[in-house]
C-alpha cells in the first residue's frame, strides 16, 4: 500500500453549507436537532454544523439564537466533533472587527462546543487569519486554516502549495483548500493535492460546491492524490450548489484502500430524513429547482453558486432578470479591475453587486459601492495583485491607500458595546451578536425580552388560575 492509500473521512455539511447554498440557510434547530444523534453515530470525521450565514440567519430571520443552537447540538453530537466556518477578521460578519472581537468570539465558540476552526480570508490575505489563529490555538481548539481555491492569470499551484506552507508555520493543524465555486476540476485537483501533501505535513482536507457538475470527479482524483478528508452532505441536501452526496461517494471507496467505514444503510436512514424535508423546501419555494442543476456558467464566468443566486435576485429585484447574462460576463472585468480576489464572503458579493450596478446603470463604475472604494482603499487587505493606479484614482481619488493589516487600524469594541446593549444582555454571548450584527440583534433581544415577558405574565396567570384567591 503506497503511503496515499489509506481511508478517506468525511465532513458532513448538511447542518451548515448545503443548507446555506441550497436554501439561503433557513434550516431551522427544530429540523436539525431530531437528527444529530443519528448523524453522531456516522463516525463521520466532523459535522459542520455552525458559523458560515448560520448566525446571520438565526437572528434575522429565524428568530433564533444561534448560540443556543450550538449549544444544542453539542449536548447531541456526545461523539462527533463540530466544525464551523470563519471569516478570519470578519467572523462570520461581512467586515473587519477589532482583535479583541475575534478574540472573544473564537473563545465563547470553543466554551460553547467546537472543535474545529476553519478560518479563512476572501483575499487569502494571510495576515487577517493570524488573530483567529492564534486565539484558537490559545485556547485549545483545531486550526483549520483555509487556502481559498480560485482561478485568474496571477493563481497556480505553486503559489496555492506557498500559502498552505506558510499557514502550516503559522499553527494550522489542517489546511482546507476551499472550492467555494466548484472551479477545481479533477486534475487540477490531482496536482494541487499532491504538491501540497509533498510540501505540508499536517492533514488536507478539499472542499467544494457541485455547482458546475465535476464535483465528486475532483474528490476521486483529490483522493488518489491522498487528500484526506473531503467536505460531502446526505443526498437531499446535496448536489446542485451544494455539496456532493455523501452515499456514493462511500459506495465508491468501499472494498478499496480508500474504505471510509460508513455504514450505507445508517446514512439511508439520515437520507429519509431529510428528504421530506428538501420537498417542504421545494413546495414553499426556498429550493429553487434552478439551483439543482448543472451550471456550465460556473466553469465559464467562476460565479460561485451562493453568489449566483444572489445575483438573480439582486437583478430580480430591479426588474432586470434578463441581464443576467451581461452581469456574468461583468463580474469577471470587475474582478480584474479589482485585483483577482477569490470570489468568497463577502469578496464575492462585492464584486457582485458591483458588476449588477455596472450593468444596469449602463456604465461601468458610474456608481459604486462602499465595498468596492473599501477593497480598493485596502481595507479588506491586500489583493492578489496590486490594482491599477489608475483605477484607484478613479474610485478613491486622492485618498491613500492602507498598507498595514487592516485591522490593527481598529480599536478595541467590546468594552463600549457591552455598555451600549447591557439592557439586554442575558448571557456573555449576547456582545459578540451585538458585535456582529448591531441591530438585527437589537431585534432579536427585544423579541427575546418581549417572549420572556409574555411567558412570566402567562405562568403568573396560570398560578392565579390553579390557585384562586
Ligand atoms: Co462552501
Amino acid at each position: 500500500m503506497s503511503t496515499n492509500q489509506k481511508p478517506v473521512k468525511i465532513t458532513e455539511t448538511a447542518l451548515r453549507d448545503a443548507h446555506q447554498s441550497l436554501i439561503a440557510t433557513r434550516m431551522t434547530t427544530e429540523q436539525i436537532l431530531p437528527i444529530v444523534e443519528k448523524l453522531d453515530q456516522v463516525g463521520y470525521h466532523s459535522l459542520e454544523a455552525w458559523g458560515g450565514a448560520t448566525f446571520d440567519a438565526c437572528l434575522r430571520f429565524l428568530n433564533e439564537d444561534p448560540w443556543e443552537r450550538l449549544r444544542k447540538i453539542r449536548e447531541r453530537a456526545k461523539n462527533t466533533k463540530l466544525q464551523m466556518l470563519f471569516r478570519g477578521q470578519n467572523i462570520l460578519g461581512y467586515k473587519n472587527y477589532a482583535d479583541d472581537v475575534v478574540e472573544y468570539f473564537v473563545q465563547k465558540s470553543l466554551a460553547n462546543g467546537m472543535d474545529i476552526i476553519r478560518i479563512f480570508d476572501a483575499l487569502n490575505d494571510v495576515r487577517n487569519l493570524e488573530c483567529a489563529i492564534n486565539a484558537c490555538q490559545k485556547e485549545g481548539g483545531h486550526v483549520q486554516a483555509v487556502v481559498c481555491y480560485t482561478i485568474s492569470p496571477v493563481h497556480n499551484v505553486e503559489n496555492f502549495v506557498k500559502m498552505a506552507k506558510e499557514l502550516e508555520e503559522r499553527g494550522a493543524d489542517s489546511i482546507c483548500i476551499k472550492d467555494m465555486a466548484g472551479l477545481l476540476l479533477p486534475y487540477t485537483a490531482y496536482e494541487l493535492v499532491k504538491a501540497m501533501k509533498e510540501t505540508v505535513k499536517v492533514p488536507i482536507q478539499l472542499h467544494t460546491h457541485y455547482t458546475s457538475g465535476v464535483a465528486s470527479m475532483t474528490y476521486l482524483k483529490a483522493i488518489e492524490a491522498g487528500v484526506d478528508v473531503v467536505d460531502c452532505a446526505i443526498s437531499p441536501m446535496s448536489l446542485g450548489t451544494s455539496q456532493p452526496p455523501t452515499e456514493p461517494l462511500v459506495a465508491t471507496l468501499q472494498g478499496t484502500p480508500y474504505d471510509t467505514g460508513l455504514n450505507l444503510d445508517l446514512l439511508s436512514e439520515i437520507a429519509d430524513y431529510f428528504r421530506p424535508l428538501r420537498e417542504e423546501y421545494l413546495a414553499s419555494g426556498l429550493l429553487n429547482p434552478k439551483m439543482l442543476g448543472v451550471d456550465v456558467n460556473t466553469l465559464l464566468y467562476q460565479v460561485p453558486g451562493g453568489m449566483l443566486s444572489n445575483l438573480v435576485s439582486q437583478l430580480k429585484q430591479q426588474g432586470k432578470e434578463d441581464q443576467l447574462e451581461e452581469v456574468l460576463k461583468e463580474v469577471p472585468r470587475v474582478r480584474e479591475d479589482l485585483g483577482f480576489p477569490p470570489l468568497v464572503t463577502p469578496s464575492s458579493q462585492i464584486v457582485g453587486t458591483q458588476a449588477v450596478l455596472n450593468v444596469i446603470m449602463g456604465e461601468r463604475y458610474k456608481m459604486v459601492t462602499k465595498e468596492t472604494k473599501g477593497i480598493v482603499k485596502g481595507e479588506y487587505g491586500t489583493t492578489p495583485v496590486p490594482i491599477k493606479e489608475e483605477f484607484v484614482k478613479k474610485i478613491i481619488g486622492d485618498e491613500e491607500q492602507i498598507t498595514c493589516r487592516p485591522a490593527d487600524l481598529i480599536k478595541p469594541e467590546l468594552d463600549a458595546m457591552r455598555e451600549q446593549i447591557k439592557e439586554y444582555i442575558e448571557q456573555d454571548e449576547d456582545v459578540l451578536s451585538y458585535a456582529l450584527f448591531d441591530q438585527v440583534a437589537v431585534k432579536f433581544f427585544e423579541k427575546r425580552r418581549a417572549e420572556k415577558y409574555k411567558l412570566d405574565h402567562d405562568l403568573a396567570n396560570m398560578e392565579e388560575m390553579t390557585h384562586p384567591v
